[in-house]
């Protein structure tokens, strides 16, 4: 009688802990599943406003990313971060032209709304080395 409480006490612990164990191991996966899910909307977020929207910082005497695609329509801003003046103007031989900004200083921003596609290169005039392509596809 007292060894059978004894082991029935035995048995219910082990499925204590054998329970604490599954819970402890699928709780791991719920986590794994909700992070994945996370990541996966941001991105389809982000790539909508990629396709709504365009940005290219100028920074380090550069325009970042140097080479931008985006549809037709698409609105490009772009931003200087140097504490130099830089403009976004197009280049002579561009096969598409239209950039014709300001300059910008630190913290301003150009904005261009592509309503033709093709190739559009462009580069800053105080600092002719600086240059940049938008690629605009239907
Ligand atoms: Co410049």
């Amino acid at each position: 009688m007292k060894r059978g409480f004894g082991l029935i006490l035995i048995a219910a612990v082990v499925a204590a802990i054998a329970g604490v164990l599954l819970v402890n191991s699928s709780r791991p996966a719920a986590d794994q599943a909700a992070n994945q899910t996370v990541p996966a909307a941001g991105g389809e977020t982000g790539d909508g406003q990629a396709e709504a929207d365009g940005r290219v910082t100028v920074q380090g005497f550069a325009f970042k990313p140097a080479v931008l695609t985006v549809k037709k329509g698409t609105t490009v801003t772009w931003t200087n971060r140097d504490s130099a003046k830089h403009n976004v103007v197009s280049a002579e031989d561009s096969p598409a032209q239209g950039l014709n900004g300001p300059l910008l200083a630190k913290g301003e921003s150009y904005e261009y709304t592509f309503t033709e596609t093709g190739t559009y290169q462009y580069f800053c005039e105080p600092h002719p080395y600086m240059k940049g392509t938008v690629e605009v596809t239907e």
